[in-house]
Protein backbone atom coordinates (compact mmCIF):
# COMPACT_ATOMS: atom_id res chain seq x y z
CA UNK A 1 0.00 0.00 0.00
CA UNK A 2 1.78 3.17 -1.31
CA UNK A 3 0.32 6.58 -1.83
CA UNK A 4 2.35 9.14 -4.01
CA UNK A 5 5.65 9.65 -2.65
CA UNK A 6 4.80 8.36 0.96
CA UNK A 7 7.01 5.75 2.57
CA UNK A 8 5.63 1.99 2.27
CA UNK A 9 3.55 -0.05 4.51
CA UNK A 10 4.64 -3.69 4.45
CA UNK A 11 3.35 -5.98 2.28
CA UNK A 12 1.52 -7.55 4.93
CA UNK A 13 -0.06 -4.53 6.61
CA UNK A 14 -4.03 -4.27 7.33
CA UNK A 15 -5.48 -1.48 8.69
CA UNK A 16 -7.79 -1.19 11.54
CA UNK A 17 -11.33 -2.12 10.58
CA UNK A 18 -14.35 -0.50 12.00
CA UNK A 19 -17.97 -1.61 12.04
CA UNK A 20 -20.50 0.40 9.92
CA UNK A 21 -21.45 3.64 11.32
CA UNK A 22 -24.45 4.52 13.57
CA UNK A 23 -25.66 6.52 10.62
CA UNK A 24 -25.63 3.80 7.95
CA UNK A 25 -27.08 1.17 10.28
CA UNK A 26 -29.78 3.25 10.87
CA UNK A 27 -30.30 3.81 7.18
CA UNK A 28 -30.44 0.12 6.35
CA UNK A 29 -32.44 -0.22 8.61
CA UNK A 30 -34.84 2.89 7.96
CA UNK A 31 -34.76 3.67 11.36
CA UNK A 32 -33.67 6.78 13.25
CA UNK A 33 -30.17 6.42 14.43
CA UNK A 34 -30.86 7.30 18.39
CA UNK A 35 -33.54 4.51 18.22
CA UNK A 36 -30.32 2.26 17.25
CA UNK A 37 -28.05 0.91 20.43
CA UNK A 38 -24.52 -0.93 19.29
CA UNK A 39 -23.15 -3.43 21.52
CA UNK A 40 -20.14 -4.04 19.59
CA UNK A 41 -17.67 -1.29 20.82
CA UNK A 42 -17.61 -2.86 24.30
CA UNK A 43 -19.35 0.29 25.57
CA UNK A 44 -21.87 1.24 28.36
CA UNK A 45 -25.27 1.95 25.92
CA UNK A 46 -25.82 5.52 28.28
CA UNK A 47 -23.53 8.31 28.77
CA UNK A 48 -23.11 8.98 32.53
CA UNK A 49 -25.19 11.64 34.36
CA UNK A 50 -22.40 13.96 34.53
CA UNK A 51 -22.01 14.01 30.36
CA UNK A 52 -24.50 16.84 30.12
CA UNK A 53 -24.63 20.42 28.38
CA UNK A 54 -24.02 22.02 31.42
CA UNK A 55 -21.02 20.13 31.90
CA UNK A 56 -19.16 21.66 28.80
CA UNK A 57 -20.70 25.23 28.72
CA UNK A 58 -17.81 26.65 30.77
CA UNK A 59 -15.47 25.20 28.16
CA UNK A 60 -17.79 26.17 24.90
CA UNK A 61 -17.50 29.98 26.13
CA UNK A 62 -14.15 29.57 25.91
CA UNK A 63 -13.78 27.05 22.65
CA UNK A 64 -12.08 30.27 20.56
CA UNK A 65 -8.98 29.10 22.45
CA UNK A 66 -6.45 25.78 23.26
CA UNK A 67 -7.19 23.77 25.47
CA UNK A 68 -3.85 23.96 27.63
CA UNK A 69 -5.44 25.67 30.56
CA UNK A 70 -7.44 22.29 31.25
CA UNK A 71 -4.63 20.05 31.04
CA UNK A 72 -2.83 20.66 34.49
CA UNK A 73 -6.06 20.12 35.84
CA UNK A 74 -7.50 17.49 34.18
CA UNK A 75 -3.58 15.69 34.57
CA UNK A 76 -3.90 16.59 38.25
CA UNK A 77 -7.43 14.97 38.91
CA UNK A 78 -5.96 11.59 36.91
CA UNK A 79 -3.00 11.10 38.89
CA UNK A 80 -5.25 11.12 42.12
CA UNK A 81 -7.49 8.93 40.58
CA UNK A 82 -4.69 6.80 39.45
CA UNK A 83 -2.41 6.92 42.71
CA UNK A 84 0.64 8.26 40.68
CA UNK A 85 2.44 11.60 40.59
CA UNK A 86 0.76 14.22 37.76
CA UNK A 87 4.71 13.99 36.51
CA UNK A 88 3.24 10.09 35.48
CA UNK A 89 0.77 11.26 33.08
CA UNK A 90 0.36 11.44 29.49
CA UNK A 91 -2.74 12.35 27.85
CA UNK A 92 -3.82 11.46 24.73
CA UNK A 93 -6.99 11.60 22.20
CA UNK A 94 -8.38 7.79 23.81
CA UNK A 95 -6.36 5.07 24.66
CA UNK A 96 -5.77 4.81 20.51
CA UNK A 97 -3.66 7.16 20.52
CA UNK A 98 -1.47 6.25 23.48
CA UNK A 99 -1.22 3.02 21.42
CA UNK A 100 0.62 4.90 18.60
CA UNK A 101 2.35 7.39 20.22
CA UNK A 102 4.36 4.19 22.50
CA UNK A 103 4.75 2.47 19.42
CA UNK A 104 6.40 5.02 17.26
CA UNK A 105 8.43 6.25 20.58
CA UNK A 106 10.20 2.66 20.94
CA UNK A 107 9.81 1.17 17.48
CA UNK A 108 10.76 1.62 14.11
CA UNK A 109 11.82 -0.07 10.79
CA UNK A 110 13.51 -3.41 11.28
CA UNK A 111 12.38 -3.66 14.95
CA UNK A 112 10.60 -6.52 16.51
CA UNK A 113 6.98 -5.46 18.77
CA UNK A 114 5.64 -8.08 20.45
CA UNK A 115 1.59 -8.63 21.14
CA UNK A 116 1.01 -10.80 23.58
CA UNK A 117 -1.93 -13.12 24.22
CA UNK A 118 -3.35 -12.81 21.24
CA UNK A 119 -6.55 -13.18 20.07
CA UNK A 120 -6.42 -9.60 21.46
CA UNK A 121 -6.97 -5.97 20.34
CA UNK A 122 -6.10 -6.02 16.87
CA UNK A 123 -4.54 -1.69 17.39
CA UNK A 124 -1.16 -2.93 18.62
CA UNK A 125 -0.32 -5.09 15.39
CA UNK A 126 -1.20 -2.01 13.56
CA UNK A 127 0.30 0.54 15.62
CA UNK A 128 3.75 -1.68 15.52
CA UNK A 129 3.96 -2.00 11.59
CA UNK A 130 3.13 1.76 10.92
CA UNK A 131 6.21 2.70 12.54
CA UNK A 132 8.06 0.18 10.23
CA UNK A 133 8.75 -2.55 13.11
CA UNK A 134 7.37 -6.15 12.63
CA UNK A 135 5.57 -8.31 15.31
CA UNK A 136 6.88 -11.21 16.48
CA UNK A 137 8.82 -12.59 19.50
CA UNK A 138 12.66 -12.39 19.31
CA UNK A 139 14.05 -9.57 21.16
CA UNK A 140 11.23 -7.30 21.18
CA UNK A 141 11.77 -3.50 21.35
CA UNK A 142 8.57 -3.39 23.05
CA UNK A 143 5.64 -5.84 24.41
CA UNK A 144 2.05 -5.03 24.39
CA UNK A 145 -0.29 -6.88 26.37
CA UNK A 146 -4.02 -6.29 27.04
CA UNK A 147 -5.27 -6.50 30.75
CA UNK A 148 -8.36 -7.49 30.60
CA UNK A 149 -7.75 -8.70 27.74
CA UNK A 150 -10.22 -8.08 25.27
CA UNK A 151 -11.75 -10.33 23.90
CA UNK A 152 -10.89 -12.97 26.00
CA UNK A 153 -11.49 -11.31 29.51
CA UNK A 154 -8.80 -12.87 30.69
CA UNK A 155 -6.20 -11.17 33.45
CA UNK A 156 -3.03 -13.35 31.93
CA UNK A 157 0.17 -13.34 34.01
CA UNK A 158 1.91 -9.78 32.97
CA UNK A 159 5.05 -10.92 30.05
CA UNK A 160 8.01 -10.44 31.27
CA UNK A 161 9.53 -7.85 28.55
CA UNK A 162 10.30 -4.81 29.15
CA UNK A 163 9.56 -1.86 28.48
CA UNK A 164 6.18 -3.07 28.33
CA UNK A 165 2.82 -1.68 27.37
CA UNK A 166 -0.26 -2.95 29.45
CA UNK A 167 -3.68 -1.43 28.33
CA UNK A 168 -6.18 -1.43 31.19
CA UNK A 169 -8.65 -0.25 29.07
CA UNK A 170 -11.14 -2.56 31.08
CA UNK A 171 -9.37 -2.25 34.81
CA UNK A 172 -12.45 -0.61 36.40
CA UNK A 173 -14.53 -3.47 35.67
CA UNK A 174 -11.45 -5.96 36.87
CA UNK A 175 -11.16 -5.71 40.60
CA UNK A 176 -7.38 -6.17 40.62
CA UNK A 177 -4.60 -3.92 41.58
CA UNK A 178 -3.57 -3.41 37.65
CA UNK A 179 -0.01 -2.67 36.77
CA UNK A 180 0.12 0.61 37.91
CA UNK A 181 2.77 -0.44 40.97
CA UNK A 182 4.99 -1.74 38.17
CA UNK A 183 5.66 2.01 36.37
CA UNK A 184 9.26 2.52 37.87
CA UNK A 185 10.16 -1.23 36.38
CA UNK A 186 9.75 -0.79 32.41
CA UNK A 187 5.63 -0.73 32.42
CA UNK A 188 3.32 2.02 30.70
CA UNK A 189 0.06 1.34 31.60
CA UNK A 190 -2.89 2.41 29.37
CA UNK A 191 -5.94 3.79 30.70
CA UNK A 192 -9.40 5.24 29.00
CA UNK A 193 -11.95 7.60 29.82
CA UNK A 194 -14.16 5.48 27.34
CA UNK A 195 -15.37 2.32 28.84
CA UNK A 196 -15.97 2.81 32.44
CA UNK A 197 -16.96 6.23 32.25
CA UNK A 198 -18.72 6.05 28.93
CA UNK A 199 -16.68 8.65 27.35
CA UNK A 200 -15.81 6.69 24.21
CA UNK A 201 -17.21 9.64 21.72
CA UNK A 202 -14.92 12.22 23.78
CA UNK A 203 -11.84 10.73 23.35
CA UNK A 204 -9.91 10.79 26.24
CA UNK A 205 -7.20 8.83 27.81
CA UNK A 206 -3.77 8.67 29.86
CA UNK A 207 -0.74 6.36 29.72
CA UNK A 208 1.42 6.13 33.43
CA UNK A 209 4.71 5.91 33.33
CA UNK A 210 8.09 6.45 34.96
CA UNK A 211 8.82 10.15 35.15
CA UNK A 212 11.60 9.79 32.93
CA UNK A 213 9.42 7.87 30.31
CA UNK A 214 6.40 10.32 30.80
CA UNK A 215 8.45 12.83 30.01
CA UNK A 216 9.65 11.39 26.62
CA UNK A 217 6.21 10.59 26.17
CA UNK A 218 5.04 13.86 26.36
CA UNK A 219 7.68 15.58 24.28
CA UNK A 220 6.52 13.35 21.47
CA UNK A 221 2.42 13.79 21.38
CA UNK A 222 0.79 16.15 19.75
CA UNK A 223 0.58 19.81 21.26
CA UNK A 224 -3.03 19.32 22.05
CA UNK A 225 -4.11 16.08 21.76
CA UNK A 226 -7.60 16.11 24.17
CA UNK A 227 -9.71 18.97 23.41
CA UNK A 228 -11.39 21.48 26.16
CA UNK A 229 -14.88 20.33 25.84
CA UNK A 230 -13.34 16.37 26.35
CA UNK A 231 -11.08 17.67 29.19
CA UNK A 232 -14.85 18.94 31.16
CA UNK A 233 -16.42 15.65 30.38
CA UNK A 234 -13.40 13.59 32.13
CA UNK A 235 -13.17 16.04 34.58
CA UNK A 236 -16.85 15.99 35.69
CA UNK A 237 -16.72 12.13 35.12
CA UNK A 238 -13.75 11.83 37.41
CA UNK A 239 -15.51 13.84 40.22
CA UNK A 240 -18.65 11.11 39.81
CA UNK A 241 -17.68 7.70 38.90
CA UNK A 242 -19.92 5.37 37.87
CA UNK A 243 -21.37 2.15 39.66
CA UNK A 244 -20.12 -0.73 37.92
CA UNK A 245 -21.49 -3.21 40.56
CA UNK A 246 -24.86 -3.71 38.77
CA UNK A 247 -22.32 -4.09 34.87
CA UNK A 248 -20.16 -6.57 36.89
CA UNK A 249 -23.46 -8.45 38.35
CA UNK A 250 -24.87 -8.74 34.70
CA UNK A 251 -21.59 -10.23 33.42
CA UNK A 252 -21.38 -12.53 36.01
CA UNK A 253 -25.24 -13.26 35.78
CA UNK A 254 -24.94 -14.28 31.53
CA UNK A 255 -21.61 -16.21 32.34
CA UNK A 256 -23.83 -18.55 34.73
CA UNK A 257 -27.06 -18.62 32.62
CA UNK A 258 -24.30 -19.39 29.75
CA UNK A 259 -23.21 -22.06 31.80
CA UNK A 260 -26.39 -23.37 32.19
CA UNK A 261 -27.22 -23.80 28.40
CA UNK A 262 -24.19 -25.67 28.02
CA UNK A 263 -21.67 -23.07 26.90
CA UNK A 264 -18.42 -22.65 28.41
CA UNK A 265 -17.46 -18.50 28.53
CA UNK A 266 -13.89 -18.12 29.74
CA UNK A 267 -14.16 -16.20 33.46
CA UNK A 268 -14.13 -12.40 32.33
CA UNK A 269 -12.66 -9.26 34.15
CA UNK A 270 -13.96 -7.04 31.53
CA UNK A 271 -17.12 -5.37 30.65
CA UNK A 272 -18.32 -8.88 28.36
CA UNK A 273 -18.01 -12.39 27.76
CA UNK A 274 -16.10 -14.68 25.49
CA UNK A 275 -17.04 -18.24 24.40
CA UNK A 276 -14.42 -19.71 22.12
CA UNK A 277 -15.01 -21.41 19.11
CA UNK A 278 -13.57 -24.51 20.49
CA UNK A 279 -15.66 -24.88 23.11
CA UNK A 280 -17.65 -28.36 21.65
CA UNK A 281 -21.59 -27.78 22.85
CA UNK A 282 -21.52 -24.76 20.84
CA UNK A 283 -22.21 -27.42 17.65
CA UNK A 284 -24.33 -29.67 19.41
CA UNK A 285 -27.69 -30.18 17.69
CA UNK A 286 -29.38 -29.04 21.38
CA UNK A 287 -27.86 -26.09 21.63
CA UNK A 288 -29.12 -25.28 18.41
CA UNK A 289 -32.87 -26.18 18.74
CA UNK A 290 -33.14 -24.12 21.40
CA UNK A 291 -31.24 -21.16 19.81
CA UNK A 292 -32.26 -21.76 16.80
CA UNK A 293 -31.81 -18.10 15.30
CA UNK A 294 -29.26 -17.16 17.71
CA UNK A 295 -25.84 -15.79 16.88
CA UNK A 296 -24.15 -18.16 18.84
CA UNK A 297 -25.88 -21.81 17.12
CA UNK A 298 -25.14 -19.65 13.66
CA UNK A 299 -21.68 -19.48 14.10
CA UNK A 300 -20.85 -22.11 16.72
CA UNK A 301 -17.44 -22.58 15.02
CA UNK A 302 -16.57 -19.11 15.45
CA UNK A 303 -16.26 -17.52 19.25
CA UNK A 304 -18.32 -15.26 20.01
CA UNK A 305 -17.90 -11.76 22.64
CA UNK A 306 -20.83 -10.66 24.82
CA UNK A 307 -21.05 -6.85 25.31
CA UNK A 308 -22.71 -6.46 28.92
CA UNK A 309 -24.13 -3.52 28.42
CA UNK A 310 -26.27 -3.07 31.40
CA UNK A 311 -28.57 -5.41 33.75
CA UNK A 312 -31.12 -7.70 31.69
CA UNK A 313 -29.71 -6.17 28.36
CA UNK A 314 -26.72 -7.44 26.87
CA UNK A 315 -26.15 -9.10 23.38
CA UNK A 316 -23.93 -11.63 21.70
CA UNK A 317 -21.70 -11.02 18.42
CA UNK A 318 -19.92 -13.60 16.24
CA UNK A 319 -15.82 -12.15 17.02
CA UNK A 320 -14.23 -12.68 14.00
CA UNK A 321 -10.56 -10.83 13.06
CA UNK A 322 -10.04 -8.76 15.82
CA UNK A 323 -13.22 -6.89 16.42
CA UNK A 324 -16.55 -8.29 16.59
CA UNK A 325 -18.16 -7.09 12.73
CA UNK A 326 -21.49 -8.53 13.20
CA UNK A 327 -22.07 -7.00 16.74
CA UNK A 328 -24.44 -4.04 16.37
CA UNK A 329 -27.93 -3.97 17.05
CA UNK A 330 -30.71 -6.31 18.76
CA UNK A 331 -30.57 -7.90 15.38
CA UNK A 332 -33.09 -10.08 13.60
CA UNK A 333 -30.82 -13.22 13.18
CA UNK A 334 -30.62 -13.05 17.24
CA UNK A 335 -33.99 -13.10 18.20
CA UNK A 336 -33.96 -15.62 20.45
CA UNK A 337 -31.23 -15.34 22.16
CA UNK A 338 -32.49 -11.71 23.01
CA UNK A 339 -35.38 -12.77 24.43
CA UNK A 340 -33.79 -15.11 26.35
CA UNK A 341 -31.01 -12.73 27.51
CA UNK A 342 -33.98 -10.33 28.61
CA UNK A 343 -35.55 -13.05 30.13
CA UNK A 344 -35.33 -12.25 33.73
CA UNK A 345 -37.10 -8.41 33.05
CA UNK A 346 -37.80 -5.35 31.27
CA UNK A 347 -36.40 -4.34 28.50
CA UNK A 348 -38.94 -4.16 25.80
CA UNK A 349 -37.39 -4.94 22.33
CA UNK A 350 -40.14 -4.31 19.53
CA UNK A 351 -40.41 -3.72 15.65
CA UNK A 352 -37.15 -5.66 14.22
CA UNK A 353 -36.83 -4.56 10.70
CA UNK A 354 -33.59 -5.51 8.60
CA UNK A 355 -30.69 -6.60 10.52
CA UNK A 356 -31.33 -4.22 13.54
CA UNK A 357 -34.52 -3.66 15.93
CA UNK A 358 -35.70 -0.34 17.78
CA UNK A 359 -35.74 -1.29 20.83
CA UNK A 360 -37.23 0.38 24.36
CA UNK A 361 -34.70 0.08 27.22
CA UNK A 362 -36.55 0.54 30.44
CA UNK A 363 -33.56 -0.36 32.57
CA UNK A 364 -34.73 -1.37 36.48
C1 LIG B 1 -8.19 -3.09 24.77
C2 LIG B 1 -8.60 -1.79 24.19
N1 LIG B 1 -7.72 -0.78 24.20
C3 LIG B 1 -8.05 0.41 23.68
C4 LIG B 1 -9.29 0.63 23.13
C5 LIG B 1 -9.60 1.97 22.55
O1 LIG B 1 -9.81 2.86 23.59
P1 LIG B 1 -10.04 4.42 23.29
O2 LIG B 1 -11.48 4.62 22.96
O3 LIG B 1 -9.65 5.07 24.57
O4 LIG B 1 -9.14 4.81 22.17
C6 LIG B 1 -10.22 -0.40 23.10
C7 LIG B 1 -11.54 -0.19 22.49
O5 LIG B 1 -12.33 -1.08 22.29
C8 LIG B 1 -9.87 -1.64 23.64
O6 LIG B 1 -10.72 -2.67 23.63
Amino acid sequence: MTGPGMKALGATFQPYRWAPTTLDLARRAGIDPVELVRFDGNVPPLPLPSSRPATVAAALATVNEYPRALYPVLTDAIAEYAGVAPENVVLGAGADDLILLVARAFAGPGDVVSVADEPTYSLYRVAAELTGASVGEDDPVLTFCCRPNNPTGALDPLPSPRPLVVDEAYWEYSGADGAVGLIDDGVIVLRTFSKAFALAGARVGYALASVETAAELNTRQAPAPVSSLSAALALAALASPPDLAPTIEERDRLAAELRSLGYAPLPSYGSFLFVPADDPLAKRSKVRRRLPNSSLSRHGSRPSRFSVAMPNFSIAAPYSRGSAVNGYGPNSRTPKLMKWLASSSQPALRQRSGSVARITISAR
